[in-house]
Formats: C-alpha cells, structure tokens, sequence
C-alpha cells in the first residue's frame, strides 16, 4: 500500500516535470539553424553533418564540399569531376564508402583520375589499390588479354572508352598494355590486387571508404543538438535549440536538477 502510493506519487511528480519539460520547450525560442538541420532521409541513409542534401538542407548544416545530391533515393557525392554513389555513411568513425556512380552491368561511365588533394577526404589506408583502366587500345592486342581484361561495352560507350581494358596494378602485362592503350586511369578499390582475373565492374561497384576531415560531430550529437558550420568565420557551429555555440550548449541548471533523478 505505502509503496502503490509512493509509485503514484513519482509518476505524478514525473507528469509534472514531464509538462514543465515540455512547457519550457514549446515556450522557449528554437534556433531555427537547429530546426533546419533536422537529418534529412535519401533512400534509406540518414543525412546529417558534415553531409548535407542540396536543395532540401541548408549549407551551414555541414562543411564545404561535403554537399550530396539525392537521385532516386541514392546519395550522390561529386569530388571534382567524378560522381559517386554513397553506399553507407559511418558516422561513429567518420569515414564513407563509395562507388563510381552509373555503373552499367558491363560499362563503365567516363570517369577521371580520383584527386583528393581538396584535403576534405583522404584514403583510410595509405597503400590503396587501383584498377587500372585502360582506354582507346590498340585492336591488335594478343587473345588472351582481351579475353581476361577486356571491358566489353555497349556500343554508346565504346566512344568514350574504345576498346578498354581493366588490370590491377600487379598485373604483369600491365606496362606491355600501357603501350597499346593511349590513356589510363586509375580507379581506387578495396580488393589487395591480387585476383589477375576478376570481375572489375563488381570491384568497382563494391567501392571503397574515404576518412573525412571535418570538426568532430560526437559531442555535440550526443547532447542533442545538431552540427554545422560557419561559411563566414569558417567554424563548427553546434546548433543548440536557443542559440548556437561553439562546443557545448549550456544547460538550464533548474532543469538539470528536475529531471537528472527522475529520468533514467
Ligand atoms: C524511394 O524510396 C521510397 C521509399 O522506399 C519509394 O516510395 C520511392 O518510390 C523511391 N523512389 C524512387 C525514385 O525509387
Ligand atoms: C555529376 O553529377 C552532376 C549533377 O547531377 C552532373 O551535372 C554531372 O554532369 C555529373 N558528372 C559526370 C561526370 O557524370
Ligand atoms: C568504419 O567502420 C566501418 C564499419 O565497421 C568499416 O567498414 C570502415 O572500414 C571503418 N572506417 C575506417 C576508416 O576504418
Ligand atoms: C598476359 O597476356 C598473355 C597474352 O599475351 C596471356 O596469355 C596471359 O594470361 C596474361 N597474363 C596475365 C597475368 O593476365
Ligand atoms: C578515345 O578516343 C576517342 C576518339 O579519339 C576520344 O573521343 C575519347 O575521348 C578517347 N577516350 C579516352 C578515355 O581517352
Ligand atoms: C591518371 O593518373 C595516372 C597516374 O598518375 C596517369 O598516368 C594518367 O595519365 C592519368 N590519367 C588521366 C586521364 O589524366
């Protein structure tokens, strides 16, 4: 009995401290940078800092360069002149994993060399693979290194490419290619280089993950506010839900003391 009255008496405490909660917050004022920079959904990947959606969130909501487009509900990211299709954001250990977007079953779109040198990304590992891909090549290649490295294409892309070919950089027949090929570039992968024969358009598709190098979102994240950036003062901003700060927003001590025994 003594107890059923005392779990009454803390529930109705707890609708009190719930209302008052509820109450400061409707009637305090809410940065509206916070309200806008609510994540955002591109096919099933949750948006947020340091990305942002292009015409559905506002740039100081993430860095520079860090702008995605979604189309049909996948994330593009564009880094100087290549597209890449967003496979999945880790935000814990901020790194992405991407791939060369428009991947045809057997062609390839026209890409160019990956450049990171804008300094927002960089390779998570210092040694990363590439597939060679080799353009324009001579027809009278020998046999046998069509059949393994040859990129059959359907014949809208075969302008682009002309006769193409796809290697590792171990290949052994790669520096005789080079000379029946007028261009190559070179295509960052995951895989150790070490299949002579593969699938490279399923290499190409499975990607690789790039480290970002933006202001660390966890702290603020983790006591519920949202991330962004100052174009003008080239900051990290945390937007709180009054007034964005730099670090950590500060807490109303009244309602600290309120909620920090009844919450749990
Ligand atoms: C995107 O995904 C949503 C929800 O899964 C779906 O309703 C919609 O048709 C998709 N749009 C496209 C263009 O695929
Ligand atoms: C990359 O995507 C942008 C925006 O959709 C487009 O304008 C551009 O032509 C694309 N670039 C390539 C190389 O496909
Ligand atoms: C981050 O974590 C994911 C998932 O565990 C992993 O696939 C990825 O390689 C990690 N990134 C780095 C840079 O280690
Ligand atoms: C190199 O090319 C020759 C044909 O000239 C082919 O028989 C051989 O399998 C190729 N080696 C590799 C590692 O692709
Ligand atoms: C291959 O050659 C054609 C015709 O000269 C050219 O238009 C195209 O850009 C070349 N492709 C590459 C990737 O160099
Ligand atoms: C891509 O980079 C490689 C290695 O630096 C270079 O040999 C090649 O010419 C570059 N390709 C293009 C199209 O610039």
């Amino acid at each position: 009995m003594k107890h059923k009255s005392l779990s009454a008496l803390i529930s109705s405490f707890n609708l009190f401290v719930f209302t008052f909660f509820l109450l400061s917050e409707t009637t305090s004022c809410v940065d509206s940078q916070y309200e806008a920079c609510v994540p955002k959904k591109c096919g099933g990947q949750s948006i947020s800092y340091p990305f942002w959606i292009q015409g559905e969130q506002e740039s100081y909501c993430g860095y520079p360069g860090f702008e995605l487009t979604c189309q049909n509900n996948h994330s593009i990211l564009q880094i100087l002149e290549n597209n890449y299709t967003v496979q999945e954001i880790f935000y814990g250990n901020q790194s992405i994993r991407i791939s060369v977007s428009n991947l045809g079953s057997e062609c390839l779109p026209p890409i160019r060399n990956l450049s990171l040198e804008v300094g927002t990304f960089k390779f998570a590992s210092s040694d990363i693979p590439y597939l060679h891909i080799l353009s324009n090549c001579s027809l009278s290649l020998p046999g046998g290194l069509l059949d393994y490295n040859r990129i059959s294409c359907e014949a809208k892309n075969e302008n682009v490419w002309g006769l193409a070919l796809a290697m590792f950089g171990n290949n052994k027949n790669l520096s005789y290619a080079l000379g029946k090929c007028e261009t190559q570039v070179l295509a960052p992968v995951e895989l150790n280089g070490y299949d002579v024969i593969g699938d490279y358009m399923e290499v190409l598709r499975m990607g690789f993950v790039l480290q970002w190098k933006a202001s660390n979102c966890n702290e603020c994240k983790a006591s519920g506010r949202r991330c962004g950036f100052d174009a003008s003062s080239y900051q990290f901003r945390c937007f709180c839900k009054d007034r964005p700060h730099r670090g950590r927003c500060k807490t109303r001590k009244s309602s600290v003391s309120l909620l920090s025994p009844i919450l749990p």
